[in-house]
């Protein structure tokens, strides 16, 4: 992607990503109408699809040849990922967002050709802007963050996960989870896969994991723990396909392996 058109984009993605959050804090106390999906606890409110449509109409006015993938549906029903591709989760951590009215982000990645070029994740009631362009680093407001340090002492590791590892055993065996628990120093559930992603770019997490997160929760975060040195695959450590749901794992890249090696005992 040209440098100058991409400068262009990353600007006007933080001017919407900080226009949306105005919305979404001013509104966030009037009647949400809150919806569930796929099961009675995944939840969507009124502001969640409106802040798709915000950037939608932004993106598609802005850049007629742009596609947009979207969590609510508004953007374009994609099956590649070629040409420019915004990858946008209005809201991530909609539970936190209505129930704690905290902890939840907008998460913005931009894409061409598959590459991810733009990762923006903004945490609307901390105001802070996580934010990075592939090769250039990432950054937490104004402040350059350092690469990850090469650390792989899992019983020094602080790992963000939730409890779904417990429900959903395809992915990994239950009893090598429950020792890796038991070996790591500690968890951490922030309910915002997006935050989960930043806060592991920032290196306060040493990685993330789940067993099941579709594309708009990671596009922007893959950017942000590449730009540090972090490594983002599947549970078996496979690349992604980003135009669909996976189990995943995000971390340092010395990490990687032996975070796997662990989740995967017994099940090679
Ligand atoms: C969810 C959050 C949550 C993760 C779920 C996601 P949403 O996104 O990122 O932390 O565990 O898998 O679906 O629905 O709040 O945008
Ligand atoms: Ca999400
Ligand atoms: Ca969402």
């Amino acid at each position: 992607m040209n440098v100058t058109l991409r400068d262009e984009l990353y600007n006007h993605a933080i001017e919407w990503v900080h226009e949306a959050g105005n919305i979404i804090r001013d509104k966030m106390n009037d009647p949400l109408d809150i919806q569930t999906k796929s099961n009675a606890n995944d939840l969507v409110t009124k502001l969640d699809k409106e802040t798709e449509q915000f950037f939608v109409g932004k993106i598609k006015k802005t850049y007629r040849d742009h596609f947009v993938l979207g969590e609510e549906g508004y953007g374009d029903d994609l099956s590649s990922l070629a040409g420019t591709v915004w990858i946008i989760d209005p809201i991530d951590g909609t539970m936190n967002f209505v129930h704690q009215k905290r902890n939840f982000a907008i998460s913005v990645g931009i894409y061409h050709d598959g590459v991810g070029e733009i990762g923006i994740i903004y945490d609307v009631m901390a105001n802070t802007l996580y934010h990075a362009k592939r090769g250039e680093g990432a950054y937490k407001n104004d402040v350059r963050l350092p690469a990850l340090m090469e650390k792989t002492k899992i019983n020094e590791a602080i790992i963000g996960m939730n409890h779904f590892w417990l429900c959903e055993n395809r992915f990994v065996d239950e009893r090598a989870m429950q020792q890796f628990v038991k070996d790591i120093r500690g968890t951490r559930v922030y309910g915002s896969a997006a935050l989960e992603f930043a806060y592991t770019a920032e290196g306060i997490m040493d990685g993330y994991i789940s067993m099941s997160l579709s594309p708009w929760d990671i596009a922007a975060g893959i950017v942000l723990v590449n730009e540090v040195g972090g490594k983002t695959t599947d549970i078996d450590g496979n690349e992604l396909n980003m135009l669909e749901k996976s189990p995943i794992l995000t971390c340092n890249s010395a990490f990687h392996t032996k975070i796997l090696d662990n989740l995967q005992k017994g099940r090679k």
